[in-house]
């Protein structure tokens, strides 16, 4: 089941929220930077566990590593590192797609039965909010096809981003 919310996503009661991470996933700003302070040191330390796969990259671009959530009320945090928006013609959007589809993948692993996104590669990393959610409902909507049992949260940090998303799903069914 899709569900569209606002507010902040380190507040909220799922088995576990995706954090729009960077690639050295030692934590940021924007939602990676709250999510680090909602969870507390141990993310911090439990992300340096998570080996390198080149040189300060634990998580490249598109793919997903999950650690537990500490302090915060989801038990796992699964950390996916977006595209940075460019013009839409560098591979972005498969990117994007990818972070949704390995972040699904890895919850339905560690049996998560909801699952929460925040709007990825949309602040930072620039990507047209419009577009990124057309992509985000597409990949999800998708994997429910499958996985009815699953609940996927859009939390998104503002009242405009809910309403593009509220409008997208509705076009998506
Ligand atoms: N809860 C939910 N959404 C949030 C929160 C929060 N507490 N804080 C910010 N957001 C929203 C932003 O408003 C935006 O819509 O998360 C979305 C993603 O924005 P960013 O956090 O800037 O992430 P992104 O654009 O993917 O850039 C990632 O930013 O923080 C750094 O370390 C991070 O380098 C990485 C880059």
């Amino acid at each position: 089941m899709l569900k569209i919310v606002q507010g902040d996503i380190t507040r909220l009661e799922v088995d576990a929220i995706v954090n729009a991470a960077n690639q050295v996933m030692l934590g940021g700003g924007g939602v990676d930077g709250a999510i680090h302070r909602a969870a507390g040191r141990e993310l911090y330390e439990a992300c340096l566990d998570v080996p390198e796969v080149g040189p300060g990259i634990r998580c490249p671009t598109g793919e997903a590593r999950i650690t537990p959530g500490f302090r915060l009320p989801a038990k796992f945090v699964i950390h996916t590192v977006g595209p940075v928006y460019r013009d839409g013609r560098h591979g972005e959007p498969e990117k994007l797609a990818a972070c949704y589809r390995n972040s699904l993948a890895l919850a339905a692993e560690n049996g998560c039965r909801s699952i929460a996104f925040p709007c990825i590669s949309t602040g930072v990393y620039g990507y047209p909010v419009a577009d990124a959610a057309k992509i985000a409902v597409r990949e999800v909507t998708e994997f429910l096809k499958t996985h009815d049992g699953i609940e996927v949260v859009f939390c998104c940090f503002s009242s405009e981003d809910k309403m593009i998303y509220e409008r997208l799903s509705k076009e998506y069914r």
